[in-house]
């Protein structure tokens, strides 16, 4: 099964918008097997976003999300990373459809709510930097509801 990193922002947070993210992850089959409120700092924010590191708004994308805690999770499911980011919508919340968490929820790209990884190879990097602890396995009964 597939697992993707997905992180609800400062404003996410604040907006009081984590109940909401979980239940259409939930809603849809995915099963959460990590999760955590969390406040990490400057310097893992920057590992987290070095690709980022060249461009025009990476110190403000950096201070905007070390202003608040925000809510790291692991999701796993069939395709969970590219439908997870479908269910995140575009980055730019101008561009999401309605209907999708960015869509729904946002108006500005540096307040857009939620983060999704966007490959199988960055989902493991990120989920090794936010959970080094490991994740919880478990085996929920809904899977042969969920999946044929
Ligand atoms: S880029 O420029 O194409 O590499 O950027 P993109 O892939 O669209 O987005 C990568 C992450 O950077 C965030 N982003 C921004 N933050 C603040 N201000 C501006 N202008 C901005 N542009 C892009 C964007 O939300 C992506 O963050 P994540 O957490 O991956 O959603």
């Amino acid at each position: 099964m597939e697992r993707t990193y997905i992180m609800i922002k400062p404003d996410g947070v604040q907006r009081g918008l984590i109940g909401e993210i979980i239940m259409r992850f939930e809603r849809k089959g995915y099963k959460l097997i990590a999760m955590k409120l969390t406040a990490p700092g400057k310097a893992h924010m920057e590992t987290h976003y070095e690709d980022l590191s060249g461009k025009k708004f990476f110190p403000g994308l950096i201070e905007y999300m070390t202003s608040g805690p925000v809510c790291a999770m692991v999701w796993e499911g069939a395709n969970v990373v590219k439908e997870g980011r479908k269910m995140l919508g575009a980055t730019m919340p101008s561009e999401s459809a309605c209907g999708t968490i960015r869509g729904d929820f946002c108006i500005e790209v540096g307040r857009n709510v939620c983060h999704g990884s966007d490959s199988v190879d960055s989902a493991e990097k990120e989920i090794a930097l936010w959970f080094p602890e490991g994740v919880c396995a478990w085996d929920s009964c809904e899977g042969k509801w969920v999946y044929e």
